[in-house]
């Protein structure tokens, strides 16, 4: 317990700093992550994003666990607290379950790439306070190059997840079936997933809304603490969305996102249904997929806002 409280103490205490740094001389891009990445690395990370290496399993409900798991993987609310109130989640560091050699936090960070997330749990140096940063493994890199075992059999990874999720971000207690579903994401992640060598590829709109259906359409068919972080995911990734943007003139494509995410919320809360959102939501998606060349997801107007700023 006193471990997570020192824990908790220091993840604060890297937030606060990142943001006292933030009023003076980070970039003031409206793009969240920004905060996190080395400057040199800014406009790169910001415009592409490395290929994820997914083996999607046959059997249905087996894939209904990697689809659970992928949504909470990129769902700032699974880690709680300043981590989620910040906008950090597994794909912070993992992006699309790979690394991020750009990560850059400090507190958390030694350099680019690395960050103190497991030394409670890995290391023998149990209980110490030393910030002990490690580089971020690419979760679907070589089999040789990973310490957790994957075997389904084995119960470790899905201690690991829960000893991240609870006691390094001190989150609250995820569902079973989140946590399964996380396990099963981490090891459906694997090389032969890659598709040809596994290059990076443009950061897209149509990914993202992509990404925010897929949790509304799990959090359909689910419950409670699940069907909440699902639906979460789906908000979380529409927040994202919008902040690409916030750029003049685009007003419009906000204002969409914005009562878009009042649906979601109407769910959420309990009192609604999905009808709402899928009599609405079909319009608005043609609204941004049309504006997306006049939104943040251009590089061209990424690199012109970088340089603004
Ligand atoms: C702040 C950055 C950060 C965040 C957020 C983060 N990780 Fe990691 N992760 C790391 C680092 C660094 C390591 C390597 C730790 C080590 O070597 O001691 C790691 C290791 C792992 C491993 C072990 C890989 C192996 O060697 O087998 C798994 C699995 C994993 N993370 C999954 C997750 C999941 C799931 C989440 C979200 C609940 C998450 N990570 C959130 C940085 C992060």
């Amino acid at each position: 317990m006193d471990r997570r409280r020192a824990r908790a103490r220091a993840i604060s205490a890297a937030f606060a700093l990142l943001f006292a740094a933030g009023a003076a001389d980070a970039p003031r891009i409206p793009i969240r992550e920004a905060r996190w990445l080395a400057p040199a690395s800014l406009f790169e990370s910001l415009s592409r994003e490395p290929a994820e290496c997914l083996v999607a399993p046959r059997d249905p409900a087996e894939r209904r666990a990697v689809a659970i798991g992928r949504a909470a993987f990129r769902a700032p609310l699974l880690l709680g607290g300043q981590a989620a109130r910040t906008g950090m989640s597994c794909a912070t560091c993992h992006r699309n379950g790979r690394g991020n050699p750009a990560f850059l936090f400090p507190g958390l960070s030694g350099p680019p790439g690395t960050a103190d997330v497991t030394s409670s749990l890995m290391s023998s140096h149990r209980g110490d306070h030393v910030v002990n940063p490690k580089p971020i493994p690419d979760l679907g890199g070589s089999p040789a190059l990973l310490r957790v075992a994957r075997d389904p059999a084995d119960p470790a990874l899905g201690h690991f997840i829960h000893g991240l999720i609870a006691e390094e971000f001190d989150g609250p207690e995820p569902s079973p079936e989140i946590l399964a579903g996380l396990a099963a994401y981490v090891r459906a992640l694997r090389p032969e997933g890659c598709g040809g060598g596994g290059t990076d590829r443009p950061i897209r709109l149509g990914e993202r809304l992509g990404e925010a259906e897929a949790a509304l359409a799990l959090a359909r068919d689910a419950r409670g603490e699940t069907r909440r972080l699902l639906l979460a995911a789906a908000r979380s990734t529409l927040g994202a969305v919008d902040e690409r943007f916030r750029l003049p003139g685009r007003e419009r494509d906000r204002d969409a996102l914005r009562a878009a995410d009042a649906d979601l919320r109407a769910i959420r809360d309990g009192g609604a249904g999905f009808e709402a959102w899928d009599r609405l939501w079909p319009a608005r998606k043609r609204l941004l997929l049309a504006d997306e060349n006049r939104s943040l997801f251009v590089p061209r107007l990424l690199r012109r806002a970088l340089a603004q700023h």
